[in-house]
């Protein structure tokens, strides 16, 4: 089967694991950094504890923090876990970004920042999201600090500018579900050095070295994850993920539990072979972009088109983390295509401020994010991390062609 999405993983990434990766750690910052146009890179063992990180490093409390509907819940939970409130903006139906033109009223005297997602690999205009936030500083009188999600983004282009090279910070996530992942793990970078520095301190000052076990279970995690995705037994997993609760337990804690907190781990500090990986992942980056192109654009030229599904637009500089299409039926969609042997994404299943954990957000906020619940409804995501230096990829997409 097909799976609905696949870390490009291979021997070199398993022979990182068993090498001794002392001072990895600091390498993969240093390379991270070089990677990203950053001066200064910093490991968390989690994107979310590197939010929450920054935000109370640099004093944002009792405040509000705004941010689109549509993302990744954990990013909330890191918001409110830091003492403050997530304010909601929808996003646009062209590229599932926040809509800036609703983000100037989302702004008021209680917002000091802003979180500006690129996602699914579009880029936010960024030039564009500066100017509102520079105009509400100084309509407002504070500092509003910018940071750049770029857990689905990591090098797309705003014409023709890196995204996560300006603003305050960059933000990026490295599950196995991302483009490049080190196991888990989050980064933030920075063109200030100074607050780099800040942020330096906070993080070593409070984040704990990780039990003895934590790098044996890590390790095992992987092995068990590029088995659980190869094609050849992914039936398998998906039989697991879709029959029993067994998976879903283990993919939802912590993010879809009902609940605002983090895993007991999220204040220690990123392990030297979760670095490892994330170093032989670097090397492959460009190469995972370039495929990622490539296949978004033979899906936009060769898929057909039934009537009223929205295919996502072809954008300059954009990395495509997932190639998303609104559909009016989802569950006949995917059920369909997992008879054909190929899964199915539903990314992203919800709109923040519609988790029963977000109850305590106001009506108005929730019925003005509307675009955001309709995508929670109607997505669906087509399998695009395939790694097309093994085998013929037109082989692999034609099997994709069966709507
Ligand atoms: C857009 C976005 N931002 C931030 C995060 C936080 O990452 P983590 O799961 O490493 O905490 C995620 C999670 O996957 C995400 O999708």
């Amino acid at each position: 089967m097909i799976p609905r999405f696949k870390p490009w993983l291979d021997s070199q990434e398993i022979k990182a694991l068993f090498r001794w990766n002392t001072g990895a750690v600091e390498r993969f910052e240093k390379e991270f950094a070089r990677s990203f146009s950053a001066d200064e890179a910093i490991a968390f063992p989690y994107g979310r504890s590197a939010l929450f990180a920054f935000l109370q490093a640099v004093g944002v409390k009792e405040a509000e923090v705004i941010m689109p509907a549509y993302t990744c819940s954990v990013v909330a939970h890191a918001i409110i876990l830091s003492g403050n409130t997530p304010r909601f903006v929808d996003i646009s139906l062209f590229d599932y970004n926040m809509d800036l033109d609703l983000l100037p009223e989302a702004i008021n005297e209680k917002t000091r920042a802003v979180i500006a997602t690129h996602l699914f690999g579009y880029p936010l205009d960024i030039g564009r999201l500066e100017s509102i936030v520079a105009s509400a500083e100084s309509r407002f009188g504070h500092k509003i600090w910018i940071v750049q999600d770029c857990a689905h983004s990591f090098g797309a282009e705003w014409k023709g500018r890196m995204v996560g090279t300006s603003g305050d910070t960059a933000l990026y996530a490295l599950n196995i579900s991302k483009m490049m992942t080190s196991i888990f793990g989050g980064m933030l970078t920075f063109r200030d050095r100074e607050l780099a520095r800040r942020i330096r301190k906070w993080r070593d000052d409070r984040f704990n070295q990780a039990s003895w076990f934590k790098p044996f279970f890590r390790r095992l995690y992987l092995a068990a994850a590029m088995a659980a995705f190869n094609e050849k037994i992914y039936g398998l997993t998906w039989w697991l993920q879709e029959k029993t609760s067994l998976l879903n337990r283990l993919t939802r804690s912590y993010h879809l539990d009902g609940k605002i907190h983090f895993p007991p781990d999220a204040f220690d500090r990123m392990l030297d072979v979760e670095a490892a990986v994330g170093l032989e992942q670097l090397k492959k980056y460009p190469m995972i972009i370039e495929s990622r192109r490539t296949v978004a654009k033979w899906y936009d030229e060769n898929l057909d088109r039934p009537e009223g599904w929205a295919f996502p637009p072809i954008v300059d500089g954009a990395t495509y983390s997932h190639y998303v299409v609104r559909v009016p039926d989802r569950k006949k969609v995917v059920d369909a295509m997992a008879a054909k042997d190929v899964h199915l994404g539903e990314l992203i299943q919800y709109s923040v401020p519609e988790l029963r954990n977000y109850a305590v957000i106001d009506e108005n906020q929730k019925i003005s994010c509307k675009f955001s619940k309709y995508s929670s409804m109607h997505t669906i995501n087509i399998p695009i991390g395939l790694q097309s230096e093994k085998g013929p990829i037109k082989q692999t997409l034609n099997s994709l062609r069966l709507w």
